[in-house]
């Protein structure tokens, strides 16, 4: 049976408002949502705040919220549901700019994903984390800071967002331990401080899907960033911690201009690590899909059709897994990529991390999705 999207109904009821005029329904347009869940799958975006009609990727821009209208069902918060966003004093919290992207996306009938209750990491922690005073019982006053941050941002938005990033990237890339922060050191380490976090999203939504979301990736000098989630997620498994699902964010790096080949190249041990998880019983999300086009020469008509074939690559293996259900890029367009800040490519061509560029004009890697989601076996149910 072939999911129908928002994006169907839609275009369904349009196709009839148009109809009564004596026009045929224009044919469902392939988007990428509809690609998705004819796959059984969902497909989405990060989207930011912004003051209305800001030339930025946001909901508030008009032809950026067209681009994810016609082509995302799901929708994530790029930074409004950060501690950094949300914590500007120990005892505040600021939801006006959430909230309005929570209205936008329930107006516009979008699903939403929350990202991140814990970005487990000293620089993206709020700066009064770093001088703050623990007192006399450190462990219990951090447990108390830590829950009630995730008990009121999950309150909040519990009945609309369905699944949460709980813990964000808190894995060393360089060596698989784990980051240390000053709620860590209060409760004596960081197991017991994920533990925390994911026990009371739990309590906090009891059916929503709690993920682990972090960076590890099938290129070379990522094995020690995969070795140490496996063993994160080991432990979870050991010590009865409530997570669901590893996001794998998916910002990928290609290699060369041969985007298959280096794809097939890459897929032998990605795929050893991905059946390393779903053995443990995860599932999986692709939580941040984009691509920072390395090794390539500037001119996009060479470029392009090796970023679309390196992401077509990916997703091939990562769709192949019935435990994939959701799929997001981060970000639409090529021009609010926040790649382009990050890392600028050394040649000074501006970077094509997306499905459409920063014209808004769809792209080949756009063409590699759809065609990625048109070719997986359908997941039912
Ligand atoms: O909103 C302020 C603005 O008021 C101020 O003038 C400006 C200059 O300082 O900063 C603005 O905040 C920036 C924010 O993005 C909104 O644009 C922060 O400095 C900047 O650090 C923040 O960067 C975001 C980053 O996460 C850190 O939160 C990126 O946009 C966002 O794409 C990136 O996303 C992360 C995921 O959350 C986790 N996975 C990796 C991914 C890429 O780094």
């Amino acid at each position: 049976m072939t999911a129908v999207t928002r994006r169907d109904t839609l275009a369904a009821l349009t196709g009839v408002a148009v109809a009564a005029t004596a026009r045929a329904a224009p044919p469902l347009a392939p988007t990428l949502a509809n690609a998705a869940a004819r796959s059984g799958r969902r497909f989405g975006s990060c989207v930011s705040w912004s003051p209305p009609g800001a030339d930025r990727g946001s909901f508030a821009n008009p032809a950026y919220a067209a681009l994810l209208t016609r082509d995302c069902d799901l929708l994530v918060a790029e930074g409004e549901m950060k501690w950094q966003a949300l914590r500007p004093t120990p005892t505040s919290f600021d939801f006006r700019r959430a909230d309005e992207m929570v209205a936008f996306a329930k107006a516009h009938r979008f699903a939403m994903r929350g990202h991140n209750l814990l970005w487990h990491q000293d620089k993206w922690l709020p700066r009064w984390v770093a001088s703050y005073d623990f007192g006399p019982r450190p462990a219990s006053e951090a447990a108390r800071l830590v829950s009630t941050h995730i008990r009121t941002v999950v309150g909040r938005y519990g009945d609309f967002i369905r699944g949460w990033d709980v813990v964000n990237e808190t894995v060393r890339p360089e060596d698989g331990t784990l980051y240390q922060t000053p709620f860590s050191r209060a409760m004596g380490g960081t197991e017991p401080l994920l533990d925390l976090a994911f026990h009371t999203a739990r309590d906090a939504a009891p059916g929503a899907q709690l993920v682990y979301n972090d960076y590890m990736s099938w290129e070379p000098h990522n094995e020690a960033h995969r070795a140490g989630v496996l063993r994160l997620l080991e432990g979870f498994r050991r010590r009865g911690t409530p997570v669901d699902a590893l996001g794998v964010q998916s910002h990928l790096v290609t290699q060369g201009i041969d985007g298959s080949g280096d794809a097939a190249r890459l897929t032998p041990d990605w795929r050893r690590f991905l059946d390393a998880v779903t053995g443990m019983g995860y599932t999986l999300l692709v939580t941040e899909l984009d691509v920072r086009d390395n090794n390539l020469p500037a001119d996009p008509a060479l470029r392009d059709p090796a970023v679309a074939a390196y992401t077509r690559g990916y997703l091939d293996v990562m769709l192949s897994y019935p435990q994939l259900r959701d799929v997001l890029c981060w970000g639409m367009t090529d021009r609010y990529s926040w790649i382009q800040g990050f890392e600028p490519r050394k040649d000074g061509a501006p970077r094509r991390p997306c499905p459409y560029d920063r014209d808004f004009r769809p792209k080949p890697m756009r063409d590699a999705v759809l065609a990625a989601f048109g070719a997986a076996r359908v997941q039912a149910g």
